[in-house]
């Protein structure tokens, strides 16, 4: 299933088919229909619509204040443009976990609502129970262990997790249940290398590693790290491809001067109409017209 074979929608079939081969892949978020359209176009066969678009798309100062609306409305703009992508919807704080009915149903809008294939949650051994119960319904579940940035609060802070004895064999069983439960894959955030490597070696499903190093079955990245448009802190794991705020700024403040000194709009940027049409509308004879302003060269006097 690599970037050049053709195409139909890829499936949790596939992702396990690809485990099965040893074949490792790159996944991302993507939060927008353009960005989508180019990830899935790159290839990339799996697109996360994080809970991050809190953070490095609206703005907020923690993936906590998303919601279920948003993330459903960004889910169904990323659904659109990716043609090819199995599309995972990440389940906000507290869409999940309160009662199983509310989180299958939750679960369900953002397959029925938002053309999503598979939604994420976060937790392991806690979150078990609910994602047996959304796989039981029929829902592909993506598992999230190691940092959860949901429950940053609860974790002190975004920290490495599973540096010592106590914390290291917690995530071992997080990751055991997370697949005993049915997920499909489980994602690894912030994860010492050696452990998540033990933890890919103990699984027989595939590993997402975010900040857990190379030896895990995939990687994922957030896009705004990846592709330069993340203003402010970036995190230690991730590394910039390419420098697209730096192009945008650029473009925006060409623009700008080019309107400031009447570089643009210019002739071919314009359209024109027959110029006695409008002596007629303004009463106005040619001699009129040859003295106005207005009569600047546009592309059909040119
Ligand atoms: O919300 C997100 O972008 C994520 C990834 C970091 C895995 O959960």
């Amino acid at each position: 299933m690599s970037a050049d074979k053709p195409s139909r929608r890829i499936t949790i079939a596939d992702i396990a088919r690809m485990y099965e081969e040893g074949e490792r892949f790159a996944t991302i978020t993507a939060y927008d229909y353009p960005t989508a359209r180019i990830v899935d176009e790159a290839g990339i066969p799996l697109i996360l619509v994080g809970d991050s678009l809190g953070m490095v798309m609206l703005g907020y100062d923690t993936t906590v204040r998303v919601n279920i609306d948003e993330m459903l409305h960004h889910t169904r703009a990323v659904a659109r443009g990716a043609k090819r992508a199995l599309v995972v919807g990440d389940m906000p704080f507290l869409s999940y976990g309160v009662s199983q009915e509310e989180s299958v149903e939750h679960a369900g809008r953002f397959l029925s609502e938002a053309y999503a294939q598979a939604v994420k949650i976060e937790g392991g051994v806690r979150s078990a129970r609910t994602i047996e119960a959304i796989v039981g319904s029929g829902i592909p579940v993506m598992g999230h262990i190691g940092l959860t940035p949901q429950s940053v609060n609860a974790l002190g802070g975004h920290r490495v997790q599973g540096r010592s004895k106590e914390s290291a064999r917690k995530l071992i069983a997080d990751a055991l249940a997370v697949q005993e439960a049915g997920a499909f894959a489980v994602v690894l955030e912030l994860v010492p290398a050696e452990l998540a490597r033990a933890i890919t070696e103990r699984l027989s499903i595939p590993t997402i590693g975010i900040g857990a190093g190379p030896h895990t079955s995939a990687e994922i990245q957030v896009i705004t790290d990846v592709i330069g448009l993340t203003q402010g802190f970036t995190p230690r794991h991730a590394r910039r491809f390419g420098e697209v705020g730096e192009a945008v700024s650029q473009a925006v403040h060409a623009y700008r001067d080019a309107v400031l000194s009447g570089a643009f709009p210019g002739p071919s940027e314009s359209s024109s109409m027959d110029p006695t049409v409008l002596d007629e509308v303004l009463g106005r004879s040619v001699l009129d017209r040859a003295s106005s302003s207005m009569a600047i060269p546009l592309d059909r006097d040119l």
